[in-house]
This record gives structure tokens, C-alpha cells and sequence, in this order.
């Protein structure tokens, strides 16, 4: 065999996005402040925003980024969104959609209210958000990236997560479509799916002896934080994951590879 010779590209350089612009959906808090942070850290402009005006005021403030306040599930706020982004980002070369929240409910309790507020809150800003910023990248011609936080409720039969597993499932396919047509732009899309994660939100909903269980369940030993989800995003936005597209990156500390039996 004769020695291979190729080029050897710089791994680490290969993860820093200098000179880019970045939007983050529902940037003010857990996961979607540390992806904010995690982009910044490594080279972008970042646009964040949040339905929320003290929180997307105060994430932008940390980075030195732009603040916008809206509701991404209303087409009028995604198209002023985008509008920004383009005057005042170096560039659109990608975003990250963090929203998303579950109503309980199971199968037999669902109601049409709650499945129109689910799919609304886990769907339509991702849709919304790939059309429209979608749009302006394809216009652009410089290719991009889009992740979105999905969860494992997509993949398994979470306990009262019907309806918003559904919709989460959903918005796999919809992430897979968006790969395959906008791939010839150089458009990567790709999911991240959360296990439980320690966002403030769900910090407030485990008490002590909760908590401990789930930490014992999973291999790694512990709940997710959010930096753990950051740190996927940042991968799937940087050039390091280059030729990863439709897919899911499931981030839950070992949970789903486990075997379900009591061995014999
Ligand atoms: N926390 C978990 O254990 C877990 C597990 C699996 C998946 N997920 C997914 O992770 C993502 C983040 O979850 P989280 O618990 O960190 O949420 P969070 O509520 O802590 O953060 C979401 C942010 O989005 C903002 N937001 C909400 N609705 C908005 C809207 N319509 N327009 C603009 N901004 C809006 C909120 O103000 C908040 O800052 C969601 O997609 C969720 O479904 C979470």
C-alpha cells in the first residue's frame, strides 16, 4: 500500500464559527442561553430571541449580541426575525430552535385544545423558522445549518407525553424533509434529542428523592444540565459535522441504549 498522504484538515479550527451569524430561537434560559454562550465562545454574532423581552435582553447583553422579542409560532415575528438577522448579522449562516414544552396528558385525555397548543409549541416555529430563514440562506447562496432540540419522547413512549411525543416525532420528519431538499444548498438540518435535562424550568418540578431516581437510572450517572445540549448544538452548527444531515443526535446520558429486562 502506498503511505496516505491526504490532507489533514485542523480538527479544532474546524469547530469555530468566527465571523458568522447565528439566530437562537427561545435563547433567554437553559438550554437556549448556554447554546447562545457556546456559539459566541466560538466565533458568532449571535441574534437571540425569545418570547420574553427581560431574558432575551439580558443573554444578549452577556455575548454582546442582539436582542429580539417575539412569539416564533406567529409567521409576522419569524418574517421580522429574519428581517433583522439579515441587516444586522455579518451573515445567516444558521440557527438553532430551542422551543419547545410539553402539556401532560395521555392518549385517553388529550384534548383538540391541548393538541393544537402542543403541536403549535413543538412544530410550527420549526417550520416557520426553516421557510422563512430558510428562504434568505438559499437566497444568500453560502450554505448554513439548522438544529433543532427535539427530545427521546420522539423515539419512545414517554408516560403522558402523547400528544407532545407526537409532535416531536413529527418534527423529526419535518427536519428530514428540510435535509433532503435544501442539501443542495449546503443547508444542513439536524436534531438534538434531549433525555431529561435540569433546565430551570424542570429543576422546579423534582423534588429531592425524584431526582435521585433518575440520576440512578442513567448510566452516565445524572440528569442532563444544559450545557450538555449546548455542546451538541454547537457540533451540529459547526463545519466539524460537515457531513451529518436528517439526522438525530440523542443526548441522554446512555438511558435509551440500556436493555429494558431484568437479565435472567
Ligand atoms: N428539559 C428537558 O428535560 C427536555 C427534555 C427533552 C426535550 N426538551 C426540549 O428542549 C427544549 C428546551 O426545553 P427547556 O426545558 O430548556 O425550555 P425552557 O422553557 O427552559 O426554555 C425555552 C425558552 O423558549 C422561550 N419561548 C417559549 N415559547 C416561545 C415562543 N413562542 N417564542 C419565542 N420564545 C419562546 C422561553 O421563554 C424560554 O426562554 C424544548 O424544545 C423541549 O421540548 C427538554
Amino acid at each position: 500500500m502506498p503511505l496516505d498522504t491526504s490532507p489533514v484538515p485542523d480538527y479544532q479550527q474546524q469547530l469555530r464559527l468566527d465571523g458568522k451569524g447565528y439566530v437562537v430561537l427561545g435563547a433567554g434560559q437553559g438550554m437556549g442561553r448556554q447554546t447562545t454562550h457556546a456559539l459566541s465562545q466560538a466565533g458568532a454574532q449571535v441574534l437571540c430571541m425569545d418570547i420574553d423581552s427581560d431574558l432575551a435582553e439580558a443573554v444578549a447583553a452577556e455575548v454582546g449580541g442582539i436582542a429580539f422579542v417575539g412569539d416564533a409560532t406567529k409567521r409576522s415575528d419569524i418574517e421580522a426575525l429574519a428581517a433583522v438577522a439579515a441587516e444586522r448579522l455579518p451573515g445567516v449562516d444558521g440557527f438553532v430552535d430551542i422551543i419547545g414544552m410539553a402539556r401532560w396528558g395521555g392518549v385517553l385525555d388529550v384534548n383538540d385544545e391541548d393538541w393544537d397548543w402542543q403541536f403549535d409549541m413543538v412544530l410550527r416555529h420549526a417550520y416557520l423558522a426553516s421557510q422563512i430563514l430558510g428562504k434568505h440562506m438559499v437566497e444568500v447562496g453560502k450554505g448554513g445549518t439548522m438544529v433543532f432540540i427535539a427530545s427521546v419522547s420522539a423515539l419512545t413512549a414517554a408516560p403522558n407525553h402523547a400528544a407532545y411525543g407526537a409532535g416531536k416525532a413529527a418534527l423529526l420528519a419535518w427536519i428530514k424533509s428540510v435535509a433532503i431538499e435544501l442539501a443542495p444548498y449546503g443547508i444542513r438540518a439536524n436534531a438534538v434529542a434531549p433525555g431529561t435535562i435540569l433546565t430551570p424550568r424542570m429543576e422546579a418540578q423534582f423534588d429531592e428523592e425524584r431526582a435521585r431516581h433518575n440520576d440512578e437510572l442513567t448510566p452516565l450517572g445524572a440528569m442532563g444540565r444544559p450545557p450538555d445540549i449546548a455542546g451538541a448544538a454547537l457540533f451540529l452548527s459547526s463545519p466539524l459535522s460537515g457531513y451529518i444531515t436528517g439526522r438525530t443526535l440523542v443526548v441522554d446520558g446512555g438511558v435509551d441504549v440500556k436493555f429494558p429486562y431484568t437479565p435472567l
